[in-house]
């Protein structure tokens, strides 16, 4: 059994931060989303990593590299462009051979992980398995509709709902998904969609099966996911206080310090997580906050919110909240004169000024 981990595509929704970056990279909880997807895959008891790539190919790579950090055999399959989730099974023949495998979005973070799925589907050997999770509103989603136990109908973004199962970003294929992605034709959008090649399968009489969980999912692709991953994955964190707080500051609840950090005159309110040589002097950090690394939070007031590495945040007078600050960011008070906002932002930038 082996694994293809998506991590090409374009992530417009994450933008400006995916001009610079893979939004795979993007840390919850000072951990790279996609490592969450390896650490899942890894405890599945599959060594063997196929990781689709695109743009963002070198950090990807340097971020992961040969994978040995998790026992992982880890081979890099380069797609050109971003032409679908079922093009990146196609650009993969060569890698995948005849093998059965579990389709991993690298954006994807599911709590629970996936033993449960790939154990089912080695013991029943269907032709395919789709993780399904119950949601609210399933016209936002890709949706299954279930006859007899079976699949037997995928729709994209439904106005009339068949169900509220929708497609969670894990699929297990057997070789004859290779088959459907060479038969199926790019949807309007010009990609080649892997509900399509499903349906091709389901049409064509191959067995597809259904896997329902009831845990905790998310699909990391806009600013609000991510910020309620890292809310949820910050909840299971243990203390652990490294760095330096002086006898100023106070720690309380779930709040882990990292080596070389620096707690002065502050206060941390967890669940929080301070990254390695992060200082935090004479401010605020509030729950459900990820401070990476390298960062300075002088004079400030931060909550709910992720700040990537070799950020300053100095001298600000209301509470930042609900933020995702990408790397090397300089927010500050200006004191000089004229009084005026100051900004230098990439574009598609949201900034909410008081
Ligand atoms: P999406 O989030 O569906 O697509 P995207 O990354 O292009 O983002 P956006 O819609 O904001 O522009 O992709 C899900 C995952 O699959 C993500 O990790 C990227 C990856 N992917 C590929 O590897 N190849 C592809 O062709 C596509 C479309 C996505």
């Amino acid at each position: 059994m082996k694994a293809l981990v998506l991590c090409g595509g374009t992530g417009t929704r994450l933008r400006p931060i995916t001009h610079t970056m893979a939004k795979q990279l993007v840390p919850i909880a000072n951990k790279p989303v996609l490592f969450y997807g390896l650490e899942a895959i890894k405890e599945a008891g599959i060594d063997d990593v196929g990781i689709v790539v695109g743009e963002t190919r070198k950090e990807i790579m340097e971020a992961v590299g040969d994978g040995s950090r998790w026992g992982l055999k880890v081979t890099y399959i380069h797609q050109e462009e971003p032409l679908g989730l079922a093009h990146a099974v196609l650009v993969s023949e060569d890698y995948l051979q005849d093998e059965s495998f579990v389709m991993y979005l690298g954006d994807n973070l599911i709590k629970d992980g996936i033993k449960s799925l790939v154990d089912e589907f080695k013991k029943n050997k269907p032709n395919s398995e789709i993780l399904l999770a119950r949601v609210s509103d399933p016209r936002l989603f890709g949706v299954a509709q279930l006859e007899n136990g079976r699949v037997v109908r995928l729709v994209e973004k439904p106005k009339e709902p068949p169900s509220d199962l929708a497609l969670v970003g894990v699929y297990m294929f057997d070789c004859n998904v290779l088959k459907a992605v060479k038969a199926i034709k790019p949807s309007w959008r010009g990609e080649l969609e892997i509900t399509d090649a499903i349906q091709w399968l389901i049409d064509n009489g191959y067995k597809v099966d259904p896997h329902i969980i009831e845990g905790w999912w998310k699909d990391t692709g806009r600013l609000e996911d991510m910020l309620e991953a890292n809310r949820i994955m910050l909840e299971t964190i243990e203390t652990s206080l490294k760095g330096r707080i002086d006898e100023k500051s106070k720690v309380l609840g779930k709040v882990v310090i990292e080596d070389g950090a620096e707690i002065l005159d502050s206060t941390i309110r967890g669940p929080a997580i301070i990254g390695e040589r992060t200082r935090v002097v004479n401010s605020f950090v509030g729950p459900f906050t990820s401070i990476y690394f390298d960062v300075e939070i002088l004079n400030s007031e931060i909550e709910h919110s992720i700040v990537l590495e070799r950020s300053v945040i100095k001298d600000i007078p209301g509470r930042i909240e609900d933020s995702l600050i990408g790397q090397n960011v300089v927010v500050e008070r200006s004191h000089e004169k004229p009084a005026v906002y100051r900004f230098m932002l990439g574009d598609n930038s949201r900034v909410g000024i008081l």
